[in-house]
């Protein structure tokens, strides 16, 4: 597999995706098409492209403009399509769903579509939040044949693109895979995400905003270990299969304010509770026997090692941080908690 065609590689997961690949497969070129959002950033691949040269491509465009994704086929002939290209924050949902069901559900079927005219290797890239959430003390897991029980707009329409990715191998024999992951964390991962925010806060002595049911748990991978479970999918994965791709690490909200408090050495005075975001999940965690068992994937990077990197990365990089706070358009601590027939409910008041 020589030639890749990425999309929404200017993001977090994507450009770290381009780095691996190009890094590890020497004879390899890659096309990035990204219609460059606001949470798109260049400046995550200005190495690749003085490390690469002419190995990596960029293109601007919509992965729901038909036309120009059949002419990047004919033009380019990748081996396979990579779909990272997504509305990807949960918050930002609420406010906008619209936009979500539009990229997420429409651009994945244009995406399909031009995939079928050329019968191409299609990998699409999911997330756990499609299987909904978990009990806190429940001894489940995830695996690949839960049923998809989304909560939030972000959820349903990553739910609706794998059922249309599903649904494209069935009815046109597409060769798809299709990567389940839990939530990632690393370099160049956009400031409005947990992780980063709780850095870039800490760093500037703001207040962190936890929702109040802070207890509230992620199952954690670092983003290389998603990179390379996506590499081992494309090699070795079987067409027509979902793989969940998991670490096992569950941390919660508390638990990651205070460890990256602990890392900066800040103020553990700084923690504030907020109201929760309508439909915040409780909790995931995917089964991923399957990965381990059939393509010999697991996590490389611990937890300890990983999340000090990461945090650190973000104080050395605040000139990577520093433009991108004027594209935040959520106010997390904005959420409004309101008492109807007895029960909570969770608004957000707009800016
Ligand atoms: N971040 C996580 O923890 C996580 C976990 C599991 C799965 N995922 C999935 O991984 C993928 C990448 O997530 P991310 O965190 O890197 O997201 P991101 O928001 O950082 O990047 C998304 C990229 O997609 C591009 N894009 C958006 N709409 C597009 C369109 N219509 N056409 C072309 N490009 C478009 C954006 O410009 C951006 O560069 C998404 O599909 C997301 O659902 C993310």
């Amino acid at each position: 597999m020589r030639r890749l065609l990425v999309t929404g590689g200017a993001g977090f997961i994507g450009s770290n995706f381009i780095r691996h690949w190009l890094s590890a497969h020497p004879d390899s070129s890659v096309l990035n098409y990204d219609v460059l959002t606001y949470a798109a950033n260049l400046a995550n691949l200005a190495d690749v492209e003085a490390r690469f040269g002419d190995r990596y491509q960029f293109v601007q465009g919509d992965i729901a403009n038909l036309e120009l994704a059949r002419h990047l086929l004919r033009w380019f002939r990748p081996d396979a399509i990579v779909n990272f290209a997504a509305e990807s924050h949960n918050s930002r949902a609420v406010v906008d769903p619209q936009s979500f069901f539009r990229t997420n559900v429409l651009g994945t079927q244009s995406l399909l579509e031009a995939a079928r005219t050329v019968g191409i290797r299609f990998h699409h890239i999911s997330t756990c939040e499609v299987f909904g959430d978990l009990p806190l003390d429940s001894p489940q897991r995830f695996d690949e044949d839960s049923p998809l029980r989304p909560r939030t707009p972000y959820n349903a329409s990553k739910a609706a693109a794998d059922l249309a990715v599903r649904a494209y191998a069935e009815t046109f024999r597409l060769p798809v895979t299709i990567s389940v992951c839990c939530n990632n964390y690393g370099p160049y991962q956009f400031p409005e995400k947990l992780i980063p925010t709780f850095a870039i806060h800490a760093l500037e002595g703001r207040p962190l905003p936890l929702y109040r049911n802070s207890d509230h748990r992620r199952e954690w991978l670092h983003v290389l270990d998603h990179c390379r479970a996506v590499e081992a999918i494309l090699l070795r994965g079987t067409p027509g299969r979902t793989y969940n791709v998991g670490s096992g690490v569950e941390v919660s909200v508390e638990e990651m304010a205070d460890t990256v408090l602990g890392i900066l050495d800040a103020d553990p005075g700084l923690k504030t509770y907020v109201p929760d975001r309508p439909g915040h999940d409780r909790r995931y965690l995917l089964d991923s026997t399957r990965l381990r068992t059939e393509l010999g994937w697991r996590p490389l990077v611990a937890w300890e090692q990983g999340i000090r990197e990461t945090v650190l990365w973000y104080r050395d990089h605040p000139d990577w941080w520093r433009p991108l706070l004027a594209r935040l358009a959520v106010d997390e601590s904005a959420w409004e908690t309101a008492v109807e027939g007895g029960s909570e409910r969770s608004l957000f008041t707009a800016r």
